[in-house]
């Protein structure tokens, strides 16, 4: 694992920029993994500004969305696909059909995991996996627990998740759902390439279990250490308990 320290978030968003936009200037046709939260929307703010300066083109990327929660759809402002619109899709050339986001309101949740990680496939794979990391560990929304799972698959979200995610519905945990669609541990692990982004103290608990702990379940993101491939770009405060 590389670490990567930043002195703070903007800086975190400019490395990770600088990353994506290095990718695609030698892979124009790259497959990008991208995550959701508020510690990616920096970067996707520069990426969109290095879109309208004419510095980078998405005319020939794929992207694969980490997750989304089941039972929302686009309409609504919470689900992840309304979130890539708002922050990246609508602001970049990526053409329409070339960002894949799971169907929230899919009428059978496990036929649209299988079709997602089958679309990976028929995609070459991921070149880089964009990733956030949750308070406890968790990584897309595998959290832990005494057994994860491989494949894309269908969750149930834990409370702390729920509320990490309650900003983007109004700060009301009740509008939360209670179930998502998450990429497997393996689907993540198959990426080429990994970029984690972490930011704030309220993580640096995770970050230092997640790079000197065990490798174990309950905190999904030490699988990481399994990966030849990874660079953690944190700022100082994630990086406040690492030894
Ligand atoms: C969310 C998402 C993850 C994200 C993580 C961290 O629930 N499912 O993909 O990386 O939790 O979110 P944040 O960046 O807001 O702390």
């Amino acid at each position: 694992m590389i670490i990567s320290l930043c002195d703070d978030p903007q800086d975190v968003a400019d490395l990770a920029a600088q990353r994506v936009t290095d990718l695609l200037l030698d892979q124009p046709r790259a497959v990008l993994g991208l995550p959701t939260g508020r510690t990616p929307i920096l970067l996707y703010d520069l990426l969109a500004e290095r879109h309208a300066a004419g510095t980078l083109d998405f005319s020939q990327v794929t992207t694969f969305n980490l997750d989304e929660f089941v039972g929302i759809g686009e309409d609504h402002p919470g689900s992840y696909r309304a979130y890539m619109r708002r922050y990246l899709f609508d602001r970049v050339n990526l053409p329409h059909g070339r960002g894949h986001v799971l169907d929230g309101l899919a009428a059978d949740p496990d036929a649209e995991c299988e079709r997602f990680e089958e679309q990976i496939a028929a995609a070459g794979g991921l070149d880089l996996q964009v990733l956030g990391l949750g308070a406890n560990g968790h990584i897309g929304f595998n959290e832990p627990a005494d057994t994860l799972s491989a494949r894309t698959h269908r969750v149930t979200l834990l409370e702390p998740s729920r509320r990490a995610n309650a900003g983007f519905f109004g700060g009301d945990l009740a509008q939360v759902p209670t179930e998502a669609m998450t990429m497997g541990m393996g689907t993540i692990l198959k990426s080429r390439r990994i970029l984690l982004l972490v930011t704030g103290r309220e993580k640096a608990e995770a970050v230092s279990a997640m790079i000197n702990g065990p490798l174990t379940t309950q905190l999904p993101a030490s699988f990481l250490q399994l990966h030849a491939q990874v660079e953690v770009i944190c700022d100082g405060e994630a990086a406040s308990g690492l030894r």
